[in-house]
């Protein structure tokens, strides 16, 4: 195992970080998952070489940080450092926020969480928890030790990222990252901010939670002509270490098989190791992958809303993600969860075009949603 210094902290982190909010298989114990194999997943990371453990209050419908404190027993909690998050939702005075700390501390049977994350905050979920005195309580949790860095996880677009970095004084930023969302969210232009500050990047959904692993033919048939012969989630990883920004890379994993693959992977990526003819490599899969882009939406919601309450965009990013990393809509959590347990299906477009005089790429969205719905729907 690699490991990396964490930016400005005198941390020294495993490259390799295991993510704990995908764990499957039967419920058992207290979780919805299949707890004895989680647990023993972790420690095999651990006995591997992983020392940075990410979980959050939510995940595996609050479960996770359960089986992580479970895992930890037997001397286990010593040999890491523990990420977990504060959910905005969930909090909104001290007392509310102390209760939930206390709540995670008990759940993770630890005195202190190394790494204390606000929870995939963009500007609006910042300011609300400036508004309830999050950073304050933060930082007085770092004095009392209950916690050691004061970090935030962020999903939203580059400008509330280089807002919020700058608005206060952080240990460590968590952003999604990999070589397909070079221009999507912090993107690169956030990661080199953080780095130009000092302050470590762990990197999320580094495969694009799992879509990477599994490469359609033309990025295949890439890889396969490349000299040196690597997997597809190898390279995804190797591009990312390459990146001195990068603190630790999370994965989560499934089958020890994975941590198996992951151990050995990160046994040997450093910054600065990718050769020029590899990044030409990596360029041209972005680009094979973005040749199978069914419809050039961005996302910007400039459409909505919707006069028949259609999700336009969420239904184009369905449509992308099944072209591009052969998605099956129905696994698609957002397609579920924002059109069709919303009802915002393209079936009950009737062609107003609305939305087709404000979209800024000027796309046809009336006959694209056609299409997309015959696709998809
Ligand atoms: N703060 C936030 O808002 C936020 C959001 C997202 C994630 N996270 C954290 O970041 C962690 C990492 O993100 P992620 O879980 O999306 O990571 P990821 O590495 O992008 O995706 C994980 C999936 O990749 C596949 N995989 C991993 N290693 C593999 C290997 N060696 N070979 C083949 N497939 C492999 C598995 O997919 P299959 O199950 O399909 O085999 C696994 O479930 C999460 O677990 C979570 O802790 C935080």
């Amino acid at each position: 195992m690699k490991y990396r210094k964490f930016g400005k902290l005198d941390v020294m982190g495993s490259a390799f970080g295991l993510g704990c909010m995908r764990f499957n298989g039967e419920a058992s114990g207290d979780s919805i998952i299949d707890e004895e194999k989680a647990i023993s997943l972790i420690r095999r990371a651990i006995d591997g070489g992983v020392n940075y453990i990410d979980t959050a209050y939510v995940y595996l419908d609050r479960t996770s940080e359960i089986v992580l404190g479970k895992a930890l027993l037997d001397g286990y909690r010593d040999r890491v450092t523990i990420a977990t998050k504060m959910p905005y939702e969930q909090v909104h005075d001290r007392e509310s926020m102390q209760a939930l700390l206390d709540e995670e501390f008990k759940k993770l049977q630890t005195d202190h969480i190394d790494f204390y994350l606000m929870h995939g905050i963009n500007k609006d979920k910042w300011e609300k928890f400036k508004a309830i005195g999050a950073p304050e309580f933060f930082d007085d949790m770092k004095k009392e030790g209950k916690i050691r860095f004061k970090c935030f996880s962020f999903h939203g677009p580059y400008e509330d990222f280089e807002y919020i970095i700058k608005d206060s004084d952080w240990d460590m930023v968590q952003i999604q990252y990999n070589f397909m969302d070079v221009d999507n969210q912090a993107g690169t232009k956030g990661l080199e901010l953080a780095g130009s500050l000092g302050i470590p990047v762990v990197i999320m959904e580094p495969l694009l939670g799992g879509r990477l692993a599994k490469a359609p033919d033309n990025v295949q048939a890439l890889y396969d002509k490349f000299p040196v012969k690597r997997s597809a989630v190898e390279w995804a990883f190797r591009w990312l270490c390459d990146h001195p920004e990068v603190a630790t890379v999370l994965s989560g994993c499934n089958e020890a098989e994975q941590i198996d693959d992951n151990l050995r992977i990160f046994d040997t990526v450093e910054a600065g190791i990718m050769t020029d003819e590899e990044h030409k490599l990596i360029d041209e899969v972005r680009e094979a992958y973005i040749s199978r882009t069914k419809i050039q939406c961005t996302g910007c919601r400039y459409c909505m809303p919707c006069p028949q309450g259609v999700d336009i965009p969420g239904i184009f990013a369905a449509w992308n993600n099944a072209s591009l990393y052969g998605v099956n809509p129905a696994d698609d959590w957002g397609f579920r969860t924002f059109v069709l347990e919303k009802g915002a299906t393209a079936d009950k477009c009737v062609a107003c075009g609305a939305c087709q005089t404000k979209c800024p790429q000027h796309l046809q969205i009336i006959e694209a949603l056609k299409e997309a719905w015959a696709e998809i729907g």
